[in-house]
Formats: C-alpha cells, sequence, structure tokens
C-alpha cells in the first residue's frame, strides 16, 4: 500500500467497502478482518455516539492494526482518536495506513491497556480485546500465552478502570459479556440484538 495510490483513488473509496478498506493493509492482516476487526457499519454507528463534543478523546481497547480509529477519525473528523494495542506489528501496520490516508487524527499506541492512564480520555470502544484467550476461541497469532484466568484477569482490571471514570463517560461495547461494565452504567442504546451496546456513566453513582 502506498500513499500515491491513495491519493489517486481519494480517501473515500477505501470506506466504501470492508473489502476496500482491506486493501490498506497486508493481505495477512486483511484476511483477519473477519473475525478480529470491527465492521464498518459497527465503527459508523459507535463513532457517532461517542463524538459528542469536538476534541473528545477516544480510546479503542485492544485495538489490532487500528481499523476502528482510522474509521472513526474518517467519520467523525472533530473526534481524536487513539488506541492500544499490545502487538508492535499490528500497530506499525496501523501507523502506514494512516500515513498512507493522509494522516488522520489517530494515534496508536503499543501498550498493554493495564499501563495506560484512562483518566486522559472521554470515551471508549471494545471489541471483546480478551476473548482469544478463552479456549477454542480464534487467535490472531500463536506469539502469545492464553488462558482464562487472564481474560478473567483483564476483565477485573478494565472493569476496575472504568469503575473510577466520572459521570458521563461513554463506552460502546462489542460482542461482550460486560464482564468489564461496572454498576453505575447505563445502556442507553442497544443494537444488533444486542451485540451492540452504548453505555454512559450516570450522574452521583458510587464507586463500588
Ligand atoms: C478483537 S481485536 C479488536 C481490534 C479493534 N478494536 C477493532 O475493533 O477492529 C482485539 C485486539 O485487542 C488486543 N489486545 C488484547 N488484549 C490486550 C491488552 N491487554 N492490551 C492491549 N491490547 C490487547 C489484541 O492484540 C487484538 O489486536
Amino acid at each position: 500500500m502506498n500513499g500515491a495510490k491513495v491519493q489517486n483513488r481519494g480517501i473515500d473509496h477505501y470506506f466504501a467497502s470492508e473489502h476496500n478498506f482491506c486493501q490498506l493493509f497486508s493481505e495477512a492482516i486483511g484476511e483477519l478482518n473477519e473475525l478480529h476487526w470491527a465492521p464498518l457499519k459497527i465503527i459508523q454507528m459507535s463513532a457517532r455516539f461517542l463524538a459528542y463534543k469536538p476534541g473528545v478523546r477516544i480510546l479503542d481497547i485492544g485495538s489490532g492494526p487500528g481499523k476502528f480509529c482510522l474509521a472513526g477519525a474518517y467519520y467523525q473528523p472533530e473526534a481524536l482518536f487513539f488506541g492500544v494495542e499490545q502487538r508492535q506489528y499490528l500497530v506499525d501496520e496501523g501507523m502506514m495506513a494512516n500515513e498512507a490516508l493522509g494522516g488522520l487524527a489517530v494515534d496508536l499506541l503499543c501498550k498493554n491497556f493495564t499501563q495506560l492512564n484512562f483518566g486522559e480520555f472521554d470515551a471508549f470502544f471494545f471489541y471483546n480485546s480478551f476473548f482469544e484467550n478463552l479456549p477454542g476461541a480464534g487467535k490472531i497469532d500463536e506469539t502469545l500465552s492464553y488462558s482464562k484466568e487472564l481474560y478473567d484477569y483483564y476483565s477485573y482490571y478494565l472493569n476496575r478502570k472504568f469503575s473510577v471514570m466520572p459521570a458521563g463517560t461513554r463506552i460502546v461495547t462489542y460482542c461482550s459479556w460486560e464482564d468489564e461494565i461496572p454498576s453505575g452504567y447505563r445502556a442507553v442504546e442497544t443494537h444488533m440484538d444486542g451485540l451492540l451496546k452504548f453505555w454512559i456513566r450516570e450522574p452521583g453513582s458510587q464507586n463500588p
């Protein structure tokens, strides 16, 4: 993928279909799209909900090659998109795709989400990032050790991080079992038979 190719086609081309978007990535990363990267339609709906004010800072927890951030920044250009991802090669793919797109308002960090200060963000997207730890679940690669204990640990850790966020914090969950959502958040919209949920932290809710 190179920038000249994108310039010739214009960036709208890449957001016209899943197939076109995957042309931004290497073949191997594009092949993981169906199972591991959120669909463009889901991203468009989610980004609209999360980008509730200009300059809002939105974090994708487990951002893969940055599909949510790149498409989110295309659909909501007044918001700032951040991704945290544990695999360096996925971060590199995402940063290259962003360069090819001309530099959308996206920053991808290679870290474990446990290392981030969530206080720097206003809103969050979460596409069941810990699921691959469960036995039988599809894996992105074989470079990591997976276990149910790690799933439980990460889900609990994320739940605790969300529990200290202020009233008004917005979260979108996609394909989640909601283990990571603490009390005090209300599901204000549900789509796709419950697969996609939009949450807002209620005013006056206690940190349990
Ligand atoms: C299902 S993919 C979702 C990718 C992206 N959010 C999207 O919707 O297209 C989950 C990603 O989370 C990453 N991940 C899992 N656990 C993580 C952790 N503890 N810290 C950072 N990234 C993590 C995985 O490496 C994987 O790339």
